[in-house]
């Protein structure tokens, strides 16, 4: 800590704490602890700032584990992973980047078993690997692999633990339960430089002005803006939030997974892992319908696959219970022993959120928002691009983004289950490295601009004296059940139509948003505002993205335009909010072309071809 300022807003003052840095991570889940990680490593002065206590970060969710073609318990390849990922992004990931992360996906993975990582064991003491849904063998012509390197099913959990530990070993500082308000951004002649962010303590109120030569946004996703996700309340785009309100664009927002497997009525996650242990699926027929859908991977396709097909068998009047709304999944035929080895956490979570002993019993569960696919673009360093027409690979110095809250883009239209763990680790490690050799520790930063708080602090100020007629849960929970009705697994240009309309007016409610709470202490009613604020832009996004692309590509299954149509839309969309301060729900689109371009000669272009499994 060193100067302090205080500014004024409104006639009140706020006091602020600076400090200085080379890097700021933002979040502190899987990706964020392996960047901080990776910048202490490399001598740099590096702070996390974190909402929530590191171990509690969204990340201790993720069960069933981490895809790396180690060849444990099948034989596997790098190239096999490649091809698979490609095709589960149905050809809009980039295959550079793609590349890249199933190239260093085994490497990453040693690093986290030597920083601590307790994965479950073979008998010869090797890492032991599940199958996943969509990952095969031999270039996608099967069968299932066993890829997906797990430590039980709270794989997640046992990677946050190791990397907080590693991070603290090399002396990175942690702001715990500090929420990150925005991005200090500087305009230069070559375009915008971030160059710090502002946050407030959540326990005293007190701002702090972070003043650094990187900040990288590991915020997580959005999934809370919608009504029932396995994403817990925290995953508010925080990340999004402030790279929009930077006037930077956001990519490929329109695609949103469902995972097949929520608890029904609950929407806790049932880990991919239990139809990897031989899991399947039933219909109120009794009857294992998958087989029709994906007469090769069956319950093992990837997960826009088996969701759609759920989907289908619902509406159809195939789901189980009174209002054929839920679908079974069976774990009662595999021994309980196994059960309780390899799938321990899903086994409690059956009992406590649907009462159901799934050694005996099938479990109800229904397709659950999960994973953002988009998010702010970047580079597979970590370097967010700056949304130039005429340089789609222009970045933005100082700004980094990893995880879930990036896209690099190496899930495209659809992520493959466990290769969102093995994105936080590889991207998260590449930033800390592309961070060693962009700044050299100890060296000048950049002059602050003069109104580096007035965004943050007048949108605070704003907020915390917000005394309109609508609170913020009403807004909250209008905005979230408009994503759930018209943002869904299956879109049409109706629905999609009403839904950008729909949204645009409750985001004209923010204009009479009420805080009641005008405290800074503990105020979870100006967080909670302050995080809707940030989960609006992005509902907004999504859904004029998803009515924009007029075709059905991965998790965007568009009823009006059922086939993919690469000619005219093979291209990354990034998008613009310009509908703050409740102004309407104005989106601005433009596009990106995809990396049709692998990063070096061992592998080929694997070109667009028909998806089925
Ligand atoms: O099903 C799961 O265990 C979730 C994993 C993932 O989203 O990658």
């Amino acid at each position: 800590m060193a100067r302090n300022a205080t500014f004024e807003i409104g006639g009140r003052a706020y006091p602020i704490v600076d400090h200085t840095y080379d890097t700021v991570v933002v979040g502190a889940g899987g990706s964020g602890l392996r960047a901080t990680m990776g910048s202490a490593e490399a001598g740099l002065k590096t702070a996390c700032i974190t909402k929530v206590f590191p171990t509690r970060s969204h990340t201790v969710a993720a069960q069933g584990g981490i895809a790396a073609s180690l060849g444990n318990n099948s034989p596997d390849h790098w190239s096999w992973h490649m091809f698979d990922t490609v095709k589960g992004s149905d050809w809009l990931g980039d295959q550079d980047a793609i590349e890249y992360m199933v190239r260093e996906a085994p490497q990453a993975v040693y690093e986290l078993e030597h920083a601590g990582v307790p994965f479950s064991r073979n008998t010869d003491g090797t890492i032991y690997q599940r199958p996943f849904g969509g990952h095969m063998q031999n270039m996608g012509e099967g069968p299932p692999v066993q890829r997906t390197c797990a430590a039980a099913d709270r794989t997640g959990h046992a990677m946050l633990h190791a990397l907080y530990q590693q991070s603290l070993k090399y002396a990175a500082d942690f702001f715990v339960e500090y929420f990150a308000l925005d991005l200090i951004m500087k305009d230069t002649p070559g375009g915008k430089v971030c160059v710090g962010v502002i946050a407030m303590c959540l326990d005293d109120g007190t701002i702090h002005r972070f003043r650094s030569k990187a900040v990288v946004l590991a915020t997580g996703g959005y999934g809370r803006c919608y009504f029932t996700a396995t994403s817990a309340h925290t995953c508010t785009g925080d990340g999004g939030g402030m790279v929009l309100r930077a006037g930077l664009p956001m990519q490929d927002m329109e695609f949103v997974q469902f995972h097949p497997t929520g608890i029904y009525g609950a929407g806790v996650l049932i880990t991919e892992g239990a139809r990897g242990e031989g899991g399947y699926l039933t219909n109120s027929e009794g009857e294992r319908f998958m087989e029709r859908y994906a007469p090769s991977a069956k319950d093992l396709a990837s997960r826009d696959v088996v969701s759609r097909s759920m989907a289908l068998e619902m509406r159809e009047g195939r789901g189980v219970g009174p209002e054929k709304d839920h679908i079974y999944l069976h774990l009662d035929h595999i021994d309980p022993k196994i059960l309780a080895e390899r799938l321990p956490g899903i086994t409690e979570s059956g009992k406590i959120f649907a009462g159901v002993d799934l050694t005996v019993q099938p479990l109800p569960v229904t397709p659950t928002v999960h994973y953002n696919m988009g998010g702010i673009p970047c580079n597979y360093h970590g370097e967010v691009m700056a949304g130039d027409p005429n340089d789609p690979e222009k970045i933005v110095p100082g700004l980094f983004a990893v995880g879930e809250a990036a896209c690099v883009s190496v899930h495209g239209a659809n992520r493959l289950g466990s290769n969102s763990l093995i994105d936080l680790v590889v991207f998260g490690r590449a930033t800390g490295h592309r961070l060693k050799e962009i700044i050299t520790p100890g060296t000048a930063h950049d002059e602050l601009p003069g109104d580096s708080a007035d965004l943050a602090l007048t949108r605070l100020d704003h907020f915390r004296h917000a005394a309109g007629g609508s609170p913020t849960a009403q807004v909250r929970a209008e905005m979230q059940k408009t994503m759930t009705r018209h943002a869904a697994v299956f879109r049409d240009s109706a629905l999609l139509s009403e839904g950008v309309t729909r949204l645009a007016e409750i985001n004209k409610r923010m204009q009479d948003i009420s805080v009641t709470d005008r405290s800074l202490i503990w105020n979870s009613d100006l967080i909670e505002t302050l995080e809707l604020d940030n989960l609006m832009a992005q509902a907004n996004v999504t859904m004029a993205s998803a009515e924009n692309r007029k075709e059905s590509r991965g998790a965007h299954a568009h009823e009006d335009f059922p086939e993919r149509d690469d000619k005219n839309w093979m291209k990354h969309t990034i998008t613009w909010f310009e509908g703050w301060g409740g102004n309407g729900g104005g989106v601005k689109i433009d596009y990106r072309p995809v990396h049709e371009y692998t990063l070096t000669d061992d592998v080929e272009y694997i070109k667009p071809k028909k998806r089925v499994y």
